[in-house]
């Protein structure tokens, strides 16, 4: 663990170099971090329960041909994963009105979408992570048009699946967070879904009575956020070895 060599550290999780060429290692820390790391804590428990939600998500959206970075589960922290060339870019897709949305625009909380919004936002901590169109992500060369289309399609598919995942088991996918990468083979790259999908990158709502299952009981101080986060792993049937 620690003679790996480090590649990267994020405020959630660390990227360790992997045993294969092309391979990492995601780590995922107890640490979580709100508005742009103002407000930092440690819970006790949080990356165990993220690595083993995001296994289960990546894996099923594996399963239904959305190709992502995610290889295997190593341990209780530790995954798998395919190296990707990052692209600078958090897409957002918005079911209900929540979170910046609310706040920038003036609308209620928890107003449902007749559609729903795919908003890009450009990674980069010193500016707080703006809001950018398509025109601003070709016009940078963070991606190009066609990577653009794929990432939506990608993004309206695991939107849809989600969905369809999360209310089965009773609960509303309000709206969530998704990276995607670049893979190259031979000389042609393509974009694959990357980071993670867990209660940190996702507002999940109890169905039946709107409690909050998410990481906005950290970021409002509402409490009792670990075991949020372990009831979404149950509801999913994960973690059934855990207490
Ligand atoms: O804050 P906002 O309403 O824009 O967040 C939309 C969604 O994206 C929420 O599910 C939130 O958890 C997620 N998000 C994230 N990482 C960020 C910003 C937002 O996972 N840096």
């Amino acid at each position: 663990n620690s003679k790996r060599k480090k590649i990267y550290e994020g405020k959630a999780k660390i990227l360790y170099e992997g045993p294969e060429p092309g391979t990492l290692i995601q780590y995922f820390k107890d640490d979580a971090t709100a508005f742009n790391a103002q407000k930092k804590a440690t819970l006790e428990g949080k990356g165990v329960i993220n690595n083993r939600i995001s296994e289960f998500v990546m894996s099923r959206l594996n399963g239904i041909g959305v190709t992502n970075h995610f290889i295997k589960r190593l341990n209780l922290r530790e995954q798998l994963i395919r190296e990707v060339e990052i692209i600078p870019l958090e897409v957002v897709c918005r079911n209900i009105v929540a979170g910046s949305l609310a706040t920038r625009l003036g609308q209620e909380e928890g107003t449902p979408l007749p559609r729903s919004i795919i908003e890009f936002y450009y990674k980069k901590d010193e500016l707080n992570d703006p809001m950018v169109t398509e025109e601003h992500i070709t016009a940078f060369n963070w991606a190009n048009t066609q990577e653009i289309d794929d990432i939506l399609a990608t993004t309206v598919r695991v939107n849809d699946y989600l969905c369809g995942m999360f209310g089965a088991v009773g609960i509303t996918l309000v709206d969530f967070k998704i990276e995607f990468g670049r893979v190259w083979e031979n000389d042609f790259s393509r974009v694959i879904l990357a980071d993670e999908i867990s209660p940190d990158s996702c507002r999940l709502w109890d169905t039946a009575t709107g409690e909050k299952m998410d990481k906005d009981r950290f970021r409002r101080d509402l409490g009792q956020v670990i075991e949020n986060y372990t009831e979404v792993a149950r509801r999913l049937g994960i973690m059934k070895d855990m207490p």
